[in-house]
């Protein structure tokens, strides 16, 4: 079948529900490029959503897997322990953002570990009640469905979900009323935590904290815009939980491995979580997914009510281990540094030149995990394939992709964001900067 005609195939066959940014066939993916069936090579600054950390087919964790693969594929975890995960857990230990996370659980993607910690604090607390952020994304089983908040096409349709989730505001201050009518006086650099009191009068009016389990929250909003919290809101959230005796779950599911520029984004605010949940870079592309917690929460479950056939596949352990290893050896974060700073700058011009400064409201985001908002009048209207904004993010999207840079778009708001591999070079940073620059003096134009 010819080329065109097998992304037709898919585009009959696969299910619909997916929804898809480009209908090409991937052949190959080598570092921060993938090629498809046509032989056409692009950037791809998705990471497949923030996941190939370390770019595609990283040499060392292909041949870490590769080598497992040979050894031993499936250890079942309700049968015994493997040493790739034992082995993993030595390598992640030393870089949790707190030491008393020292107790691990592997599953398989994270929406799995998200209803991991759940489990985890319902079980603790004997407290069944959630309080998740709005905006927040958390997967889209039956029960991660309840907890996210970011776009109502995650929902819609499949209800009844899970009981006793309720959702308090995150401190989005590009899009804050409160922000927005102070004549520039509140912002990032000035918040009024207004989310903080909210998050206290939830407690008191809609979840009393004698039935709340776990406050659960992405450190860096991911789905919801990749919104970073201004300094102050964590640890606020974190006395809230202390006072009321509810646990702190942090979900660094798209944050955590080098995402942000530290290898968890808590660290930046140095607070603690009780529980944290992994996925995404932990194994550069091999579905492992994890939560961590002290041992004191975690000895609290009873044997066998964790686990999951495929639960920290071996394989899988084995090229977290490779992962742990690449970014010390190869100073990933160093990189990270570096290839913000040139991205920020290109998104900055952007912001100052008159071509193309009126289209932009905001820039912001952490190491590699960038989000640029552009203006729109009201709320942006949704596409209804799949709700995402349809005016100037996707129109500068299409052109990326035009010009073979794949980006995404996240939120309900007018914004594009960078996800590229962790390793990206310079030079392909230049590129993509290049195609991005183009695309957005094109949208200028011609609106
Ligand atoms: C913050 C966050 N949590 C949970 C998930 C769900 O992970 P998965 O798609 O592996 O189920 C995602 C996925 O994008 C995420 O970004």
């Amino acid at each position: 079948m010819a080329a065109a005609a097998r992304a037709a195939y898919g585009v009959q066959h696969v299910a619909k529900g997916i929804g898809r940014l480009a209908n090409v066939v991937l052949t190959k993916g080598q570092g921060s490029y993938v090629w498809t069936n046509e032989g056409r090579k692009m950037l791809d600054f998705t990471a497949g959503i923030g996941v190939v950390n370390l770019g595609h087919c990283h040499p060392k964790v292909t041949e870490a897997a590769q080598s497992q693969l040979g050894n031993l594929v499936h250890a079942q975890a309700n049968i015994a322990m493997h040493e790739p995960m034992l082995s993993l857990i030595d390598h992640l230990k030393p870089v949790m953002p707190h030491p008393s996370l020292d107790t691990f659980f592997f599953w398989n993607s994270g929406a799995e570990a998200v209803e991991a910690a759940i489990k985890l604090a319902r079980m603790a607390t004997r407290r069944q009640n959630v309080i998740v952020m709005q905006g927040s994304y958390h997967g889209r089983t039956i029960g991660t469905m309840a907890l996210t908040k970011s776009k109502t096409v995650y929902g819609a349709g499949f209800a009844p979900f899970m009981p006793g989730v309720f959702a308090s505001p995150f401190p989005y201050c590009t899009q804050c009323a409160v922000a927005g009518a102070s004549g520039g006086k509140l912002g990032f650099d000035n918040c009024c935590m207004d989310p903080v009191h909210e998050l206290q009068v939830l407690l008191k009016q809609q979840s009393t904290p004698a039935d709340t389990a776990a406050v659960l929250i992405e450190p860096v909003l991911g789905e919801g815009g990749y919104v970073v919290p201004p300094a102050g809101f964590l640890a606020a959230v974190r006395k809230v939980c202390d006072d009321n005796g509810i646990l702190l779950i942090l979900d660094e599911v798209q944050s955590g491995f080098g995402r942000t520029g530290r290898y968890f984004a808590a660290e930046y605010w140095g607070v603690r979580p009780d529980i944290m949940v992994m996925a995404k870079g932990i194994a550069n592309g091999l579905p492992l997914s994890g939560i961590v917690s002290r041992k004191e929460l975690m000895d609290k479950q009873n044997p066998g009510s964790m686990g999951g056939t495929y639960g920290g596949n071996a394989v899988a352990c084995a090229a977290g281990v490779a992962c742990a290893q690449v970014m010390k050896e190869e100073k990933v974060l160093d990189n990270v540094a570096a290839r913000s700073k040139q991205l920020l700058e290109t998104l900055h011009g952007l912001k100052a030149s008159p071509k193309t400064g009126h289209l932009i409201k905001d820039i912001r985001g952490l190491g590699l995990m960038i989000g640029l908002e552009f203006n729109s009048p009201s709320f942006p209207t949704l596409t209804p394939q799949s709700n995402v904004p349809a005016g100037i993010a996707s129109k500068v999207q299409a052109k990326c992709l035009q010009n073979d840079l794949l980006t995404l778009t996240t939120s309900i708001y007018e914004t594009i964001r960078f996800i590229p591999p962790l390793t990206v070079s310079e030079e392909e940073m230049r590129v993509g900067c290049e195609i991005l620059t183009q695309a957005v003096e094109d949208v200028a134009r011609e609106t």
